[in-house]
Order: C-alpha cells, then structure tokens, then sequence
C-alpha cells in the first residue's frame, strides 16, 4: 500500500546541504529527510581534502574572493562569492559546535587552533580538514545528531522520482507542495506532502564512466527541477578531478588534491616532471588546468597514467595527514611512503545546475535547491578545491532562515491523489535499462569530456536523442525501479549538459573545444529556460 505523509518542510538528500539544513529548522517546524539509500550513500561521506574559510589571522576574506573568481574563470556572481566567503567562519563554527573533529593545529606558538592545509587555486593555507576524511567526520557527525534530533523524521531507501507542484494537480496558484518517492522496500510509491521541499540531491558526475562520486550522483534533483519547469545554468561545466587511483579494482578512488597542496609532484611515467610547462602555479595551478595537462600528456605519450609523488616527504607526515590515502593505496600493494601513484582524472564535481538566489531559492515558489544540485554562481566556469562542502553548509543556513521567516504565510498543500500505476506492467527486460546507462555514460566520457569538438558533441547529441525517446517510452509503459529513475534523470542531465555545451562558442575554465579554443570577450553563464516556463 503506498502511503501518504505531510510534514512542514521536505528535504529530499541527506548529505551535508540537507543534513545541516534540517539541523536548524527541526526545532521550529516538522521536517522529514529523504535519503534514495542509506543516510551517508552520498557524495559527502567521501570528500577528503576538506573545507575553504578564511580563518588564519594572515588570510582575508578578500584573498578566499579573489581566489574563487580567478578559479571561476570571470564566469563567477560575484555577489555570491561575497556572501559564501563572508559566512565561512560563521559554518564552520556551527560544524564545530556540532562536533566534528577537525585536525588540530600541532604548531605550539600558532593561535590558530586547526591546522589548515592548501589546495590548488588557493593563495593561503585555508582548508580546515579532519587529516584526509573530512567528509566521513561530518557526515557521521551530523548524522549522529539528525538521529537524535526530535521533530525531524529521517526515512532512508525513498527514491524522490518527481515533485509535486500545484500546477501539475490543477489546483489554485503556483508552488511546489511534494514529490512522489519510490519506497525500496514495499516498493510502492508513496506521497511527501509539504510547505517546503527543498531539492538537496548532490551532483551528476555518475552521467559519466568514471568518475570520483558514489552510485547515487545521477543529477535526479536537476532533472526533477527542469521537469517541474525550473530554469538550469552552466550544466557544460563538469569538472573532473586530475588526479584518481589507477588501478583496475579501485573504482575511482580520490587521491586528495591536499597531497598537491602539501608538496606532491605529477611525474610523467619516466619520472620527470610536467606541470611547469603548462602554468607556472605547477601542481597547484586550478584543477581544470592540471587536469587538461594530465589529458595532453597521456595522449601525447600513448601512456594510461601519470603518477603523482609525495614520498620525498617524511613517512610519518603522509601517513598521519593522509591515513586514509596510505592504507587504501597499500591494499594495492602501492607504498606511497616509497612509490609514486598511477592516477588519472575522472569526473568530479557538477559546477551547473538548478538556478537559485543566495536563499536557495528556485524559480518556482516554496522549492528550494542547496548544495550540488544548486547553481548559485559561486562556482563560474570551475570550482575551486574545497569551496563545494562550504557552499552547502551556507546555503543551508540562508535557506533556513529563508524558510523560517515565511512558516505562516505558506498554506498546506493541498489534496494529492496517488501515483497512478494503472496503465503500466511489470518490466520485461531489464537488459535495456543496464544497456542505456552504460551506453550514456560511455559516449558522455568519449565525446563531452575534458577536450571537446563540435563534431563529437553532435554525435553526443544525435545519441542521447535517440535515448531519451527509448527512456521515455519504457518509463511510460512499465512499472518504475530506483535503476529507471536514475536512467532517466541521467538522460535529462545528459541532455542538458550536451546543449549547454553545444551553446558555448568558446573555451572557458572546465568547457574546452578545440573548435573555439579562446575566451569570448564577454563572460556569459548557459541558462536553460524548460518549454512549460
Ligand atoms: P551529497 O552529499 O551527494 O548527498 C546527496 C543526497 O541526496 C544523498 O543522501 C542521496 O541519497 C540523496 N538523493 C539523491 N537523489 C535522491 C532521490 N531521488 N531521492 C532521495 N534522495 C536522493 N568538496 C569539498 O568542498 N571538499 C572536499 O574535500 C571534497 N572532496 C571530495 C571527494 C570526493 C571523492 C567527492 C566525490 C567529492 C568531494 N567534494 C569535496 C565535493 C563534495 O563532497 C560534494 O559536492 C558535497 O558533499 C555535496 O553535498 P550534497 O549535500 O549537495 O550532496
Ligand atoms: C580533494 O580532496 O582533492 C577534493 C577536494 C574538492 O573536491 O574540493
């Protein structure tokens, strides 16, 4: 049976934009987190190098500006570049006061109480960290407390499949008032009912074949958005991390961008280094830059890697700053006390997405979106290391206090009536769902990667037309499963992104073509405006 639930406010993810969201309004109004598997399945749990803040005596809140605008490459809103940086300190604070246990500083006469570490793009040591599992520290630390926490209700294994909009029921005004989620276990569709959803689903890195993220990064919040008719931005800015394990079992993992920053080198596969002769910043230049250079010289090269180096630094340094890189590249029998790492670049981070204010505001009343999913314009045309954990953590706190602020002034949602499975039947091949995802995130690696052209990205296109209508129809004919729904907002944010860059006649920080390699005189952003707007 499905059932039927309403609360004052939805937040469908409970990574660290949720999480931290549903913190600050449990004791004030009825909460309910979605979470499609387990409460830490997100991308959270994995980030490693840490936090950018401005918290050193010797950094400024106009240095952390200055830094994120170049990263951005003149694509950044300044205004809202201001308004994260300013707040940093303010999150970081609240994080601490929740209690997560960041690295202290072990430099005696510092009075500065958290050691602070440097990633590429950064002018100052600014990054607070806990060692190289930064992300594991804060999600288990506000998961512990969401837990605990009355008047906040956690439902894990609920997939959100579509949101609830007033428009959609035909009813009286404009506004988000639920989603629909697949329940894994009963399997059944129930219905969220609520004032306020807020869309805090992560990021769309799984469009590609490898990459850093977890299973769940299938960009369902950007596709349910514009589905909804809420207008996206700069989806063609996927960035891609330089540097990942290589190695046939490891999955993508990160080797944190902290190791750069603590004096790492990139090695050609003959042990000389590379980086000079792209940007004088070296390792550290920004990772659109790094990576480009790891692109160029592995297909200069024919090689399938580059390695990255850090065992000129004391074994007791990398193995108590970076505990977690040590033992996982040991179980590969790689010593990074001693060896280089094989590493090569996979995509990362989603700098698009759904169009939001510094509230986290959408274009459609009472849905919000905050972390990943968001476009806030803090990013530009690529992100700089550490800036992402941050942008969630202030932005739930503004859309806190946004959501706050109108609780009276919003009506209940009005009556919803089931999820109608009436004209569908059980799937009969499952083959074509696992064919599609792996046929999409193939040809997205192939032809909209780190290098483009306008021909490989119309071969993109003609094929993910091809799939869409393939998805579509299957999604309209047979019973929904968390694989379908994640094909299908893949294949939206597929879309998306291949228009956007398709959209752009230039190369731009993480865009670049070899059909328009330099910068157009004027910075615009890529929006995308749905038909029903
Ligand atoms: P996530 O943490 O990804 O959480 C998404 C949540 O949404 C999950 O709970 C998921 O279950 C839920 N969800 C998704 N779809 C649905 C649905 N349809 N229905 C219900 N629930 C749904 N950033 C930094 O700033 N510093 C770092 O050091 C850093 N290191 C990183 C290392 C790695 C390996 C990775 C992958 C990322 C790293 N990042 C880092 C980026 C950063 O971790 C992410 O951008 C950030 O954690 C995103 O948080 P989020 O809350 O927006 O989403
Ligand atoms: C890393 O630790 O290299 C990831 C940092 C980030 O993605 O911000």
């Amino acid at each position: 049976m499905s059932q039927v639930f309403q609360h004052d406010v939805l937040i469908i993810g409970s990574g660290a934009a949720g999480l931290s969201l549903a913190l600050q309004l449990a004791d004030h109004c009825s909460v309910a987190v979605l979470s499609k598997g387990t409460l830490d399945d997100g991308s959270t749990r994995w980030a490693q190098g840490g936090i950018a803040a401005v918290l050193d005596n010797e950094d400024s809140i106009e240095s952390h500006v200055q830094d994120t605008l170049i990263a951005g490459a003149d694509l950044c809103d300044e205004e809202a570049v201001r308004f994260t940086v300013e707040n940093s300190k303010k999150s970081i604070d609240w994080l601490i006061k929740q209690g997560v246990p960041f690295t202290p500083n072990d430099e005696h006469n510092s009075d500065q109480p958290y050691h602070l570490t440097r990633e590429g793009g950064h002018s100052h040591r600014r990054i607070i960290h806990a060692a190289d599992a930064t992300g594991l520290a804060v999600s288990n630390t506000l998961i512990d407390q969401a837990i605990h926490k009355d008047g906040l209700e956690i439902f894990t294994n609920r997939m959100a499949v579509d949101l609830i909009t007033r428009r959609k029921l035909d009813t009286h005004g404009h506004g988000c008032v639920g989603a629909y989620a697949l329940n894994g276990e009963s399997e059944h569709v129930d219905v969220f009912k609520a004032r306020f959803v807020i869309l805090a689903t992560g990021g769309a890195s799984k469009v590609y074949l490898y990459t850093s993220n977890p299973d769940g990064s299938s960009g369902d919040g950007i596709a349910m958005a514009w589905r909804s008719g809420c207008r996206v931005a700069n989806m063609e800015f996927n960035q891609f991390h330089p540097t990942c394990l290589y190695h046939p079992q490891a999955k993508s993992f990160l080797i944190t961008e902290a190791l750069r920053g603590e004096g790492a080198h990139l090695l050609l596969p003959n042990g000389k280094r590379f980086m000079h002769r792209f940007d004088e910043r070296k390792e550290l230049a920004p990772r659109d830059v790094v990576a480009r250079a790891i692109d160029h010289e592995m297909k200069r090269l024919g090689s399938d890697c580059v390695y990255l180096d850090i065992s000129h630094k004391p074994a007791d340094f990398i193995k108590s700053h970076f505990p977690t890189v040590y033992e996982r590249c040991l179980e590969y029998g790689i010593d990074i006390t001693k060896d280089p790492i094989p590493v090569v670049p996979a995509a990362h981070y989603t700098c698009g997405g759904v169009i939001v204010d510094t509230k986290g505001q959408t274009d459609m009343p009472n849905l919000y979106a905050i972390g990943e999913t968001s476009f806030t314009g803090l990013h530009g045309a690529n992100r700089m290391a550490s800036n992402s954990l941050l942008e969630c953590l202030v932005y739930a706190e503004s859309a806190a206090q946004d959501i706050l602020s109108k609780l009276d002034t919003v009506p209940e949602p009005p009556y919803v009536p089931d999820w109608d499975e009436s004209q569908v039947t059980d799937s009969d091949e499952d083959v074509v769902i696992a064919h599609n995802w792996d046929e999409l995130r193939r040809f997205m690696w192939d032809y909209v990667g780190i290098v483009r052209t306008n021909k490989r990205l119309q071969r993109a296109k003609h094929r993910i037309d091809m799939l869409n209508k393939e998805i579509s129809e299957y999604y309209s004919n047979y019973k929904i499963s968390g694989d379908l729904i994640e094909l299908r907002n893949l294949s939206v944010v597929a879309d998306l992104i291949i228009r956007s860059a398709l959209m752009r006649k230039e190369s731009r920080g993480l865009h670049y073509t070899l059909d328009y390699p330099n910068l157009s005189a004027e910075p615009r952003n890529t929006l995308l405006t749905p038909d029903q707007w």
